[in-house]
């Protein structure tokens, strides 16, 4: 449609039509069958609900083709609906969580990862991604990480801005593309105690030079919706941000979209004390620039009411409608209401399955070795071979977002383990949860998880294991927490390896040292016991449909683990939030005497994660050279090329992620102990050397100063080039005034 044909439309409409399209629901209210992720929906009407502009978690071609149908004939002006969901690490295939494709440090396998959920989801009815989550995260207490790219600004923003382009492609023309929501706007990443939809307490300058970033990298991506978050910002909830959203998001920022608010976020603005009431909450909702209420009646009952009362301008009410009607157009909703939806595509997607290698790519760039005395990789031939854990036999290994499609029948590892080597032993050793403990999906409808077992069977499953363990060479332990633990309303207080499952490797570890100890995962966990005890610690997170194959193949050496760590791991629970990018202090600790009592750190335990952000090893060794910069003294319009060599000095070939930080030595404020300002992978045969550059810009030294404006400052600057985010190898420029 024409824009003007846009405007006559929307002068056609009635308060209560124009209100509908604010208006998103879910399946359940609409067809029946939905997938609740989030507490139970409004006091809807049917009436109501054939009014909404737009549905969520509805997936399924022939359903949303049938649906689409029968909505726009009883729709007063057969406006089309908006098809959105929750496609977080892909939908017929399964991709490792985001937080491990942040391990790949691979912009490319991120794009390519969010273009294959784009085709196989449009193929299947869905017009608008709820993603990337580009939340910024350095809490693991928080179950969400594992939606996020991890705990630095440049990594979050180049694999959001990645996904956008991989969802969106070239244009809205491009077969298979959908739109991105990105979220959570903003700062649900740092909630107080890492416990979901706290509060978040952040100064303005750490939120601006922190924790934006993500967000704008997705803005300046294109992505078409912006979701709002169920936190306060300075003690505002996000949804009721007036300042957030129109003066930032949109001012700040340019964000022309469209903004959704989370599920029942609108509504919560009650609950959180900043609304007397429904009616407040959709004015305060409304003012902020809210243009979807995503699963409540809120905006349905009362925005007309306040426009009649004069309390509400129909303009503002107007004015989100375009946004809606906007987008609807640029989807080419008008003219094909069904989009991508198609029942052939959607059957080819499910039984060729064209994205598996990739999926298998993703999750082996995303493994991250985090220790390893040699004792990996595995022999395919020699040696007696044990394998046990919770992990071992059970193919649960999607993230938990990961609801919208069959994820059981995957293979497991003892499958994929067989298929290279058939003589190996695999044993349980132990359930995954303790005894007694049950645990639910946070969306409803996912049957409970529990350990039922007797002490007697959990005895009998250690003594086999042990037993097992006495007759191996190598014992390889796959560990880890529920996919359940983690993703919404999945906080935990203690990061740690259920109890079950120490026992069974505190067992085995006494009959046999030589263990390897695997660790599925959606956030890192308290592994120092494990890390002390294992000849090797490999971290897989939740790797997705193909887990299991990429796991044998690189516990087998066929294949390297790729991934290099995305947030730290930290020593401990009391350690958090523990992140590199932290500041020296007046008081650094200089000191490696543990009873040193003169700088800023703990009686009990060493300042350092047990392993850094930006950590992870390969089958083979990598020697870096000195960092040499193209000029010692740079001005701001000039461009100062880093260096190094990297040279494969191992057996094999492997790929390293070659990393670059800049440390600001004195500002107007105090400036974080580094920063990474890029990085890249490079594959080395053995023996084999390159020459790695990066170029540095004053754009890429800004921050916010002690006025709060955006910009660098001359000075002294440091460039660290290595392997991690610990890296010394250093060289200093000047940048003049
Ligand atoms: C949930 C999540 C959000 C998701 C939305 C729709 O509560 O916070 O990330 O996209 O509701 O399912």
């Amino acid at each position: 449609m024409k824009q003007e044909e846009l405007e006559e439309l929307l002068k056609e409409m009635s308060p209560e039509e124009k209100a509908g399209q604010l208006l998103q629901v879910n399946a359940e209210l609409l067809s029946g069958g939905g997938v609740e992720t989030g507490p139970s929906a409004g006091n809807f009407d049917r009436k109501d609900v054939w009014l909404a502009g737009s549905v969520l978690n509805i997936v399924g071609a022939k359903k949303v083709r049938q649906l689409q149908r029968e909505y726009m004939e009883k729709h007063p002006h057969h406006i089309p609906l908006l098809f959105m969901a929750d496609i977080i690490n892909g939908y017929r295939t399964v991709f490792p969580i985001p937080l491990a494709q942040g391990c790949s440090f691979d912009r490319k396998l991120v794009e390519e990862c969010a273009a294959a959920s784009a085709r196989e989801a449009a193929a299947s009815g869905v017009h608008v991604n709820f993603s990337p989550m580009v939340d910024l995260v350095r809490d693991p207490r928080w179950g969400r990480v594992m939606e996020a790219y991890g705990e630095d600004s440049f990594l979050t923003a180049s694999m959001g801005a990645a996904a956008v382009e991989g969802y969106q492609g070239a244009s809205p023309e491009t077969e298979g593309s959908v739109s991105s929501c990105f979220k959570h706007f903003a700062g649900y990443g740092a909630p107080v105690g890492g416990r979901d939809y706290n509060n978040v307490e952040l100064s303005e300058r750490t939120f601006r030079d922190d924790y934006l970033p993500g967000y704008q990298a997705a803005v300046q991506a294109g992505a078409h919706m912006a979701m709002t978050s169920f936190n306060t910002i300075d003690r505002v909830p996000a949804t009721a941000g007036k300042k957030l959203l129109r003066d930032i998001l949109r001012g700040e920022m340019g964000f022309d979209g469209v903004v959704i608010s989370d599920w029942a976020a609108v509504e919560e603005l009650v609950a959180h004390g900043i609304a007397e009431d429904k009616r407040e909450a959709a004015k305060l909702a409304m003012e902020a620039g809210v243009d979807i209420d995503m699963m409540t009646d809120v905006y349905l009952r009362h925005v007309p009411g306040l426009i009649r009362d004069g309390i509400l301008k129909e303009e503002m009410l107007d004015e989100a409608v375009m946004r809606i009607l906007k987008l609807k157009n640029r989807l080419g909703l008008f003219e094909h209401p069904f989009r991508f939806a198609d029942e052939d595509r959607e059957r080819f997607f499910a039984a060729e399955k064209p994205y598996s290698s990739l999926a298998q790519r993703a999750a082996r760039e995303s493994f991250v070795l985090l220790k390893n005395n040699g004792i990996l990789p595995l022999s395919e031939t020699k040696g007696k071979i044990c394998f046990m854990g919770p992990y071992a036999g059970q193919a649960r290994m999607a993230g938990a977002w990961s609801f919208l499609t069959e994820t059981d029948g995957y293979q497991t590892l003892e499958e994929a383990v067989k298929r290279i080597r058939q003589d190996v032993s695999f044993v349980k050793g132990s359930e995954l949860l303790d005894r007694g403990r049950e645990l639910r999906h946070f969306a409803n409808g996912a049957a409970p998880v529990r350990n039922c077992s007797t002490p007697e069977e959990e005895e009998a499953w250690y003594r086999e294991a042990e037993e097992a363990a006495k007759a191996a060479d190598v014992v390889v332990l796959a560990l880890g927490e529920h996919s359940y633990e983690s993703g919404e309303a999945a906080s935990r207080a203690r990061i740690d390896i259920h109890s079950v499952q120490m026992e069974l490797f505190r067992r085995v570890k006494r009959v046999n040292p030589n263990l390897v100890a695997v660790i599925f995962s959606g956030r890192p966990l308290e592994l120092k016991e494990i890390s002390d005890g294992a000849s090797a610690l490999l971290m897989t997170w939740m790797p997705g449909e193909q887990g299991a194959a990429a796991l044998a193949d690189v516990l087998f050496g066929r294949q390297e683990p790729g991934g290099r760590l995305s947030m730290s791991l930290p020593y401990c629970v009391g350690q958090i939030p523990v992140y590199y990018s932290e500041f020296s202090t007046g008081r650094p600790c200089m000191s490696q005497d543990p009873l040193d009592r003169s700088g800023s750190r703990y009686l009990d335990i060493p300042n350092a994660p047990l392993y850094p952000f930006g950590w992870g090893m390969s089958y083979t060794d990598f020697q870096y050279s000195g960092v040499t910069l193209s000029r010692p003294r740079m001005g701001r319009k000039d461009r100062l090329t880093a260096s190094v060599t990297v040279t494969n000095s191992g057996t094999r070939r492997g790929t390293e992620v070659v990393q670059m930080y800049i440390r600001d030595i004195a500002g107007s404020v105090v400036r974080p102990v580094r920063e990474l300002k890029g990085f890249q992978r490079i594959d080395l045969r053995p023996g084999e050397s390159r020459r790695v550059s990066f170029e540095i810009r004053e754009d890429m030294l800004r921050f916010h100063d002690i006025h709060m404006e955006y910009r660098s400052e001359p000075g002294s600057f440091t460039v660290f080039i290595g392997h991690d985010s610990t890296a010394e190898n250093q060289a200093s420029f000047v940048l003049k005034g």
